[in-house]
């Protein structure tokens, strides 16, 4: 099969290799020149996982190859994939559809060939029909079909996650369209990855819904844990005790400072959009975004309380170790680290951070924190250190040697990657969440 695919972001980056692993001929296409350029000398724009060595062995075995020049990668595609962002709109939190819809207008004006158009970007329901009447405004005298292929993979485990999904989503009703995603996902299917096959519009309310629904399993647990601290429970025994049933089950019951990322924050917008645009409110989902943005800075209040409170803040030292909204990224969008710095920022206090990938993009977001090299060096004179983001590098920190450079030995452990006792045996005043 030979794929095109619109978009070398994230999504279409990942996708791209992985299809490409799988035998398919795949041409990664972005207008972004710099982008390109540097894929086609193995630069990664993004930190993921495992990508690097992906894109250059099938790039080597001459199935995977870049270019700007979208008519060029979609002559001869079976499938072309369209994978550009959909960012919320400023103003109003539409998902902004106007990358989506150029690009069906220019497959409109340059296709050749019968082929499939999938939309893989996350959209509201409705689009496709939309991409549908361009296309067909485009009077094309060649087959299209228009297919909706939610994708699901995680940033820091993109690559694992598209290769063993726990689902594939394919939204068509068109015979033409179903034939040609069974030949793209017959790698997967043969190795028993379930495929649904629904309408196109359901395939688009899925992705909104499973993201609504995970962002709302961690809103629950996070204000469990507030609840926690109040009648001094432990967040992560009621997280098993929980889990453990498996109509709830365990996954996204890890209590937090908040989810972040690029995905969950603007797709529950978006979702209350639509809800709203068709009369249908979602209030539960509602609920999710105001306390979720809420948590955010409540985070840094505590951070605050473990120096003594926020009018005895002024002047003292902060080390903020983790920035991006999760490990194994680079990504800052939304994270809660820069609600979090804001705070601390804003009642005086001097914050220096680490995070072993996330600086650069996090550089201009916080412009009054100080970068520094190392957990050890943010450290270095701090009245409290609070972890934001569980990287692996702050799992076994040396609690010894951060007693010794600390002026005070306080620790915040905003994602419960210590055990309490340990910390308190070491000599620490320790907070985390959930662990009253
Ligand atoms: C999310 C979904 O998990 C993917 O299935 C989806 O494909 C993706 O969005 C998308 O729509 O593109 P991602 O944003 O990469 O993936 O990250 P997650 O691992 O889901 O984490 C999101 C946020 O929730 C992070 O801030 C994380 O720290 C937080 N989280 C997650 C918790 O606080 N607790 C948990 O138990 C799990």
């Amino acid at each position: 099969m030979k794929i095109a695919m619109v978009g070398s972001g994230y999504v279409g980056l990942v996708s791209g290799a992985c299809f490409a692993d799988f035998g398919h001929d795949v041409v990664c296409i972005d207008k972004d020149e710099k982008k390109i350029a540097a894929l086609e000398n193995g630069v990664m724009p993004i930190y993921e996982p495992g990508l690097d060595a992906l894109v250059e062995t099938n790039v080597k075995a001459g199935r995977l190859s870049f270019t700007t020049d979208l008519a060029e990668g979609i002559d001869g595609a079976d499938a072309i994939f369209i994978a550009v962002g959909t960012p919320s709109r400023r103003g109003d939190g539409h998902a902004d559809l106007t990358f989506v819809y150029a690009v069906a207008k220019e497959i409109g004006a340059t296709l050749r060939n019968d082929a499939v158009v999938v939309t893989k970007s996350t959209v509201p329901v409705g689009t496709g029909d939309e991409v549908e009447r361009i296309l067909a405004d485009a009077k094309l005298d060649v087959r299209t079909a228009v297919v909706s292929n939610p994708e699901f993979l995680r940033e820091g485990a993109a690559i694992g996650d598209f290769k063993r999904p726990d689902r594939i989503v394919i939204g068509t009703d068109d015979e033409f369209g179903r034939d040609v995603m069974s030949e793209v996902y017959r790698p997967l299917y043969l190795n028993q990855s379930p495929i649904l096959f629904t309408s196109r519009r359901s395939a688009e309310l899925i992705k909104y819904a499973a993201n609504a629904f995970l962002a709302t399993k961690i809103t629950f647990i996070n204000e469990m844990a507030d609840l926690c601290e109040k009648v001094g429970a432990n967040v992560q025994d009621v997280s098993r005790g929980i889990g453990m049933d498996n109509r709830i089950g365990a996954k996204f019951l890890h209590a937090g400072p908040g989810y972040g990322g690029s995905c969950f924050p603007k797709d529950t917008l978006a979702l209350l959009k639509t809800a709203e645009d068709y009369e249908s409110p979602t209030r539960i989902v509602e609920a999710v975004v105001k306390v979720n943005d809420s948590r955010k800075r409540a985070m840094g209040r505590k951070v605050l309380d473990a120096l003594g409170g926020a009018d005895k803040a002024r002047g003292k030292k902060v080390a903020l170790l983790g920035l991006t909204f999760k490990p194994n990224t680079d990504d800052m969008r939304d994270s809660p680290a820069i609600a979090v710095a804001q705070t601390l920022t804003d009642a005086g206090v001097e914050v220096a951070a680490f995070d072993p990938e996330g600086m650069e993009q996090a550089r201009p977001l916080m412009p009054e924190v100080t970068m520094v090299d190392g957990p050890y060096e943010a450290i270095e004179g701090a009245d409290a250190v609070a972890i934001v983001t569980e990287w692996d590098a702050f799992r076994a920190l040396d609690l010894k040697r951060i007693k010794d450079l600390a002026k005070a030995p306080v620790l915040v452990d905003l994602r419960n990657i210590y055990d309490p006792q340990d910390v308190r045996d070491a000599g620490f005043t320790y907070a985390s969440i959930g662990r009253g």
